[in-house]
Order: structure tokens, then sequence, then C-alpha cells
């Protein structure tokens, strides 16, 4: 901000201690944090973050899925709101960063603005967004879809966690109706800002202090379940095996030649896998496998998708195994909206400080808030362009910067 901008600055020093105090909630003994939506982890940050709401002035609000909100009602039309935060729950062994920082700094921006302004002309609110990660269930953005009226009621019953737990009955747990789920629907959104980690290097790299999100990337995510068959490793030969783990390694190898020959910026991974019967002297039998694509042009991601389903049909029949497919995400790119985006170029050059325009090469509920709200993201860098890592590290005088900005941005949407 110069010198004379109403809009306050948020320090450091604030932002390093609720980064690490929400960071200690949920950390595990080797490093990393787990905060799996609707569990002990996730209780627990939330009370936190409401007892912060209550100190700044911020009553918190919990809505029908599990946001957590803190609002700033507007003196002329309180009928309408301006939204920002982000998710609170975490990847397994995740860091202190991805989506909490968000949330942080709109608990800040919107504490300062008070603490300096009062109240604004236009509702401001701060959202704690209950899942995003799908770390728990496949929920795919739960909080924004409960917002956006976006949730199939099929979804309660049928998404379930490692350990057959239904996403209603977890609801249930942490004393949620999931019969309500349809209350939490907002009619009333007229933006949503959402500061978010970079989680990558391109900040970093151009030493540049601030992005500005132009897309973000288009998601697919499937399962995949390879069957062959069980046999005994030692008296096996090779050649009558129908080994169905070696069938997955192939398809997943294939797959990563596949998007490595499309190049930049098209990637996939499949980072979670299930071998069973899991035993050292045992021919696998069945083999499932999680496979990621991603690309910020949706032709070219569902020709990515659909290859790597012709490879793995023609590895499962060359090898004699049956191989399934469960779409799991498939959620187009999405621009940001122009307007805001320039609200928030305002408010960094304000600032006095450097900025670039990026595509976000990670998901985040933004692209699904955008589907029916206008949305833009502000990234603030990632040290080495690590995340979901315990690894991750934005310094305080980054993220404050963020924040700052954020607050700058939310005053000329709302003062
Ligand atoms: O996977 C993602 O890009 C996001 O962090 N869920
Ligand atoms: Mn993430
Ligand atoms: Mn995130």
């Amino acid at each position: 901000m110069t010198g004379d901008s109403p809009a306050p600055r948020v320090d450091p020093a604030t932002m390093e201690h609720y980064v690490e105090t929400l960071g200690a909630i949920g950390q595990q003994p080797g490093g990393g944090i787990e905060r799996p939506v609707f569990g002990p982890a996730w209780v627990a940050a939330r009370q936190q973050l409401a007892e912060w709401m209550r100190s700044v002035g911020l009553e918190p609000r919990e809505d029908a899925v599990g946001n957590l909100f803190g609002r700033l009602p507007g003196t002329e039309d309180s009928s309408r709101t301006i939204l920002t935060g982000s998710h609170v729950d975490t990847v397994k062994l995740g860091g202190k960063f991805d989506g909490a920082l968000g949330v942080l700094a709109a608990l800040a921006a919107l504490a300062a603005l008070r603490q300096r302004l009062g109240r604004p002309r236009r509702s401001l609110e701060m959202v704690a967004l209950c899942e995003e990660e799908g770390s728990r269930f496949a929920a795919r953005f739960w909080g924004t879809r409960g917002m956006l009226g976006m949730i199939d009621e099929g979804e309660l019953d049928h998404l379930r966690d490692d350990t057959g737990t239904t996403i209603g009955d977890a609801m249930a747990a942490v004393g949620l109706d999931p019969a309500l789920f349809r209350s939490a629907v907002r009619t009333d959104l007229d933006a949503f800002i959402e500061l978010h980690i970079e989680q990558g290097r391109i900040l970093a790299d151009a030493g540049t202090e601030l992005g500005i999100v132009d897309a973000i990337t288009g998601i697919f995510s499937r399962r995949i379940l390879v069957e062959g068959r069980t046999d005994h490793a030692g008296t096996t030969p090779m050649d009558l095996r129908r080994d169905a783990l070696q069938g997955a390694a192939e398809m997943a190898l294939a797959v990563t030649h596949l998007v490595e020959e499309t190049g930049r910026p098209a990637v996939a991974t499949a980072g979670k896998w299930q071998v069973e019967p899991g035993a050292w002297n045992i021919v696998p039998g069945r083999a499932t496998f999680w496979l990621d694509i991603r690309h910020p042009d949706e032709a070219t991601k569902q020709r990515l998708a659909a290859a790597a389903r012709e490879t793995a049909e023609r590895i499962a029949a060359r090898r004699g195994l049956t191989v399934s497919f469960t779409t799991l995400q498939d959620v187009p790119p999405k621009a940001m909206d122009a307007r805001l985006k320039s609200i928030l170029v305002e408010a960094v050059e304000g600032h006095g400080a450097s900025h670039q325009p990026m595509v976000s090469g990670a998901g985040h509920d933004s692209q699904v808030m955008a589907q029916k709200v206008p949305t833009a993201m502000l990234f603030v860098p990632s040290v080495d362009g690590r995340s979901h890592s315990a690894a991750e590290y934005t310094s305080p005088e980054d993220a404050a910067r963020g924040a700052t900005v954020l607050a700058a941005a939310l005053h000329q949407l709302a003062y």
C-alpha cells in the first residue's frame, strides 16, 4: 500500500502465528499434517478458527455441509456477499500452507479491514471450506459444491472412505445433519477471491512476489482395477502368469510416456496403489491404481484420458488380464473473472509489488466456484515449488504481502 492507502497492512508476525498454530493441528510424528475432512484434527482446526474469528469480531457460522464462515455485514446492502477463503482440509502428510494460508489470509484481511475501517458498505465474508483435497472421500470440492447446489443426494451414502464409512455418517459424527445438505446452498455470492500458495516454482524462479491466476488446469482422475490370477510365485512359469501388478505397472508407465510425449503443461501421476493379496510370494491377482491426468486445454485433457484407457485395454488384452475404470473427477479447466483479476492487479500495484499472470497446475475450489460466481485467485510463492509435502513453505513476509493485497482488493470491492 502507498502511505495514504486506506487499506490496512497485515504484518508477517500475525501470519506466522496463525500458520504455525493451525499447522500444529494434525501434525504427524514423522512430519507432515493429516487433517482429513470431518476427522478429529479437522474439528480441532475449525474450533481454533472459530476462536480467532470471535477474537476479531467475526461471529462464526457453520453451514450444513461443514463450511465455516465469518461475516462482516454491509451497512448499505447486507443481502449480497463478497466471499474470500480456501479449504481447511489437507492431503495425507501435507504442509501447513495448502488451503490454510487462504483461510488465514482471509481472517487477517477481514480483521484488519474491520479494525481500521469498521463495517463495509457491502458484506464481506470469510470461509474455511470443509473439503477440497479428496484425501478421505472422493468428495471433489464438497464445501464449494454444497454452496452451489452441486451435491447429488446419492453421494451421501455412496461416497465411502477406506474404512467404509459414508460421508453422510462422517458428517453426522461431527454433529451435522446430512439430510439438510441442501440448506448450504448460497444464492447471494457476488464474488469469490481465493488466496493460495502457488505450489509450483514459477514465482520463486522468476523472483516475482505475487501471481494473478488466469486459469486453473483441468483434472481427470480415475480408479483403474486390473484383475488377473493369484499363483505361486515360485512354481508358476512367467509365460503362464496373469500378474495383475505387472500389467498395472506397464499401464502406468505407458501413460506416463504418452503424457511426457505430449509435453508441458500435460502431467500425469499414479500416486495411490492397492495390490492384492499383497504377499511377497503370491503373484498378485488384483491391482488397483488411481490415475491423475491434467491439462489446461479441455480437448487435450479428454484426448489424453481416452488414450490412457485404450493403452490400458491393449496391455490387459495382451497379458490375459481384465481392466475396469471408474471416473472419480472430470473437472474442466476454468478461466478466472477478468474484472476481479484487474482489481487484484490494481491492489498489487497499489502495494508496489511485482506480479505476473499464470495458469494454476493445481486444482482449487475456485475452479468450481467460478462455474457460478465471478472468481479470482491470488498466488504467493512456494519455496522451491514444494507442496503436498511437509517441506511446503511460504515466508511470513510473502504471506503478509498476500494478505495485505487481499485486504486492498476487498477494500475496493466492499468499502
Ligand atoms: O490436487 C490438487 O491439485 C489440489 O491440491 N487438490
Ligand atoms: Mn492441495
Ligand atoms: Mn489447495
